[in-house]
């Protein structure tokens, strides 16, 4: 979570703090939904995922780096640039959001093909009148496994869920983004879609040299396709690093806690548990300390964990914010 170089990294985040005030006038109650994010992605094609329990920040977090909020304190910086000084016409051709519910990407009575001659006109990609329009439609459909036959003249309600994943994916595809941020993209496909929805993010990132940042509370999906994997905890980053590591040997108690969740096809309770501990930080979220978000629960917890916000340590290719590694 160190920024070790901005200038050669696709996001730099720097003590991002999103708050939101709820309540009347005479009682307003600050929530802290993302807590001084400091993190790093480097320039290098990959599967970035974000995961974490419900209300754990990961909406919010993607929602400030595709500027539909502005963070309350910090800096995001995209390609050494901040988010802030792009242009919309030009921010929109680098970063593109795929959304958890592709039935409110498309309008039912619209043609869904109306969609994609929109993004044509918007940005002048091709000539929508002639041959371009088609090929350009045709090229970002071929990547998800679509034809423009297949779609020319339908309406949403022509098309499987899994297929409008697929449009709308091809939709973002059209701008030849560098970066795409899913937020809970499977979370409503079936399981064999799901499936086919995350090996294209494998495949765009290796053919189109994407980015994907995607996110997700669920552990299976996110060992399956992740490279790196931040775990997000009450609004902070608490461990961050190779999938891989995080997730067969994580460092962070609670990324530990979680570990019961990566995917074993042999084991079929796993999913299970992961909810029932989401259900349980629910019971206990009325607790809001300075220390670490974690204490309640950890086992190992100090003095100090309950005092300070925890440090973040960098510990074998991983960065974890811990008292225990200081
Ligand atoms: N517009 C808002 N106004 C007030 N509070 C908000 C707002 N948006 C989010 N929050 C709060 O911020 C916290 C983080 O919410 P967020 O939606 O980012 O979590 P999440 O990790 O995406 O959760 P989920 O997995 O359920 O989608 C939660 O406590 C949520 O209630
Ligand atoms: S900082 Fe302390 S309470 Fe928090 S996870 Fe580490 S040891 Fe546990
Ligand atoms: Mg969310």
């Amino acid at each position: 979570m160190k920024i070790v170089d901005n200038s050669s990294s696709l996001l730099a985040l720097h003590k991002v703090t999103k708050v939101f005030q709820v309540g009347t006038f005479l009682s307003k109650v600050k929530i802290y939904a993302v807590r001084d994010v400091t993190l790093t992605i480097e320039e290098k094609p990959m599967v970035f995922t974000l995961v974490g329990e419900s209300g754990s920040g990961k909406t919010t977090l993607a929602n400030a780096l595709l500027r539909v909020i502005a963070p309350t304190e910090g800096s995001i910086l995209f390609l050494g640039r901040n988010i802030q000084e792009y242009k919309q016409s030009e921010f929109i051709r680098l970063v593109q959001p795929i959304f958890q519910n592709p039935y409110e990407t498309f309008n039912p009575l619209k043609k869904v093909e109306v969609y994609f001659r929109s993004v044509i006109n918007r940005l002048r990609i091709a000539d929508h009148r002639g041959c371009a329009f088609e090929k350009v439609v045709d090229q970002a459909l071929n990547s998800v496994a679509l034809t423009w036959e297949e779609v020319r003249g339908k309406y949403l309600h022509e098309f499987s869920g899994g297929q409008l994943q697929r449009l709308s994916i091809a939709r973002a595809l059209m701008v030849n983004p560098k970066l795409l941020v899913a937020d809970e993209p499977v979370s409503m496909l079936d399981a064999s879609l799901r499936v086919f929805v995350l090996n294209l993010f494998r495949k765009l990132k290796e053919e189109k040299q994407l980015y994907v940042i995607y996110i997700t509370h669920d552990l299976a999906t996110a060992y399956y396709i992740s490279d790196r994997i931040a775990v997000m905890l009450r609004g902070s980053v608490v461990e961050v690093g190779p999938a891989e590591k995080v997730l067969l040997t994580p460092l962070h108690p609670y990324t530990a806690l979680l570990k019961e969740s990566v995917p074993n096809p042999y084991k079929k309770q796993e999913k299970v548990e992961f909810q029932e501990q989401e259900e349980h930080v629910l019971e206990i979220e009325e607790y809001v300390g300075e220390g670490c978000k974690f204490v309640l629960r950890c086992p190992h917890a100090k003095d100090i964990c309950k005092k300070e916000v925890p440090p973040d340590v960098s510990v074998d290719g991983a960065v974890v914010k811990c008292w225990l590694y200081k």
